[in-house]
């Protein structure tokens, strides 16, 4: 029997978010140059565009702190976008000041996340864009709307508020957007049905999902998403992280499963299983006991055993 469902053409692009996103909740400093030799095997991965570090306040992540340093260190492969996440002007400040390809500026669109996780309310965040649209110069923006299925504090959101931040951010000039499922909430009809309207809504704006996998959905989501007609996703090495100002935040989609998952079920994906997974065995040796990917260990489902194992 065969399962008819709507295979892209388009390949699937993998975004890696685990240097920023991950490491900005891990248990402990990760040194600056085990980011840098991190960072630097990614990128000949075939992975589109990674985020490196943020420029957000050290007091509030002093997890990358180090970020002009990071970005100093790197190895910058011209095939890939190299961005920065960042919550104010005082960040493109720092941004401007390094080789960064891309700003992604965020708020949540629910009120009460946006002040816990940055102490702006939604408004004052735009006040904020509206400058670092303005003064960004060659830099790309692209604009990441938080918390756009779910608020840990307020519950659901209304997904015509999400489209209408989005119009928000494109009308002060934000080159792309990222819808961000913060919290893990998202189911994939809600997924499709969000993913359509801002197709819809966005005709040829680039547009990301950026899916956290707290209640195990991220990869169901993920596919939901493609068949909508979205061809880039945020992904985490290992599945680590989380938004530290998220009570209950768990990592986004773990990067070698979502590659694994579109490799075998015959998506066009450029991103080169085995050489990730090397990746993230480096990785767990930083953060032992943290990684939730799967395939890491069960091995891709080709692998085959001996019978006396
Ligand atoms: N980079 C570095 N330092 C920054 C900064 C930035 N982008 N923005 C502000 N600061 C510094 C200020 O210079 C000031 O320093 P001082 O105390 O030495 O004078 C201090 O932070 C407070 O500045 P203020 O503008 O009053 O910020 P705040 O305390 O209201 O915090 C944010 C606002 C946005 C800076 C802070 O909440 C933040 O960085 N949040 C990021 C959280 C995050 O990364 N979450 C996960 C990703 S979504
Ligand atoms: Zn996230």
């Amino acid at each position: 029997m065969t399962f008819e469902r709507p295979l892209t053409e388009h390949p699937i692009l993998i975004q890696e978010v685990g240097m920023r996103d991950g490491l900005q909740s891990a248990g402990s400093f990760i040194e600056t140059d085990d980011k840098v030799s991190l960072i630097d095997q990614l990128s000949s991965l075939g992975l589109k565009k990674i985020e490196v570090t943020s420029f957000v306040s050290p007091k509030a992540v002093p997890l990358l702190a180090d970020a002009e340093v990071v970005l100093s260190k790197i190895w910058r492969n011209p095939d890939v976008v190299y961005t920065a996440l960042i919550p104010n002007v005082r960040g493109l400040e720092r941004a401007l000041q390094t080789e960064l390809d891309e700003v992604n500026v965020v708020m949540s669109v629910s009120e009460a996340h946006n002040l816990a996780n940055l102490r702006m309310r939604c408004s004052e965040s735009l006040d904020q864009f509206r400058i670092i649209t303005r003064d960004s110069g060659s830099l790309r923006v692209n604009g990441t709307l938080a918390t756009a299925f779910g608020c840990p504090f307020t519950g659901p959101v209304d997904s015509s508020e999400v489209l209408d931040w989005g119009r928000r951010y494109l009308d002060l000039g934000i080159d792309s957007l990222t819808i961000a499922d913060t919290i893990g909430a998202a189911t994939p009809g809600q997924v499709y049905s969000v993913a359509t309207a801002f197709i819809q809504a966005f005709p040829g704006i680039e547009l990301t999902l950026h899916l956290h996998n707290t209640r195990g959905l991220g990869i169901a989501n993920a596919l939901a998403g493609i068949a909508a007609g979205i061809t880039r996703f945020d992904a985490s090495l290992g599945g680590i992280g989380g938004c530290p100002y998220a009570p209950g935040a768990t990592g986004n989609v773990c990067t070698e499963d979502l590659v694994h998952a579109l490799i075998f079920d015959g998506y066009s994906c450029e991103v080169l299983l085995p050489e990730l997974i090397e990746v993230v065995n480096a990785l767990d040796l930083l953060l032992p006991g943290s990684l939730t990917g799967l395939v890491r260990t069960s091995g891709p489902r080709d692998r085959v055993h001996s019978m006396s194992e």
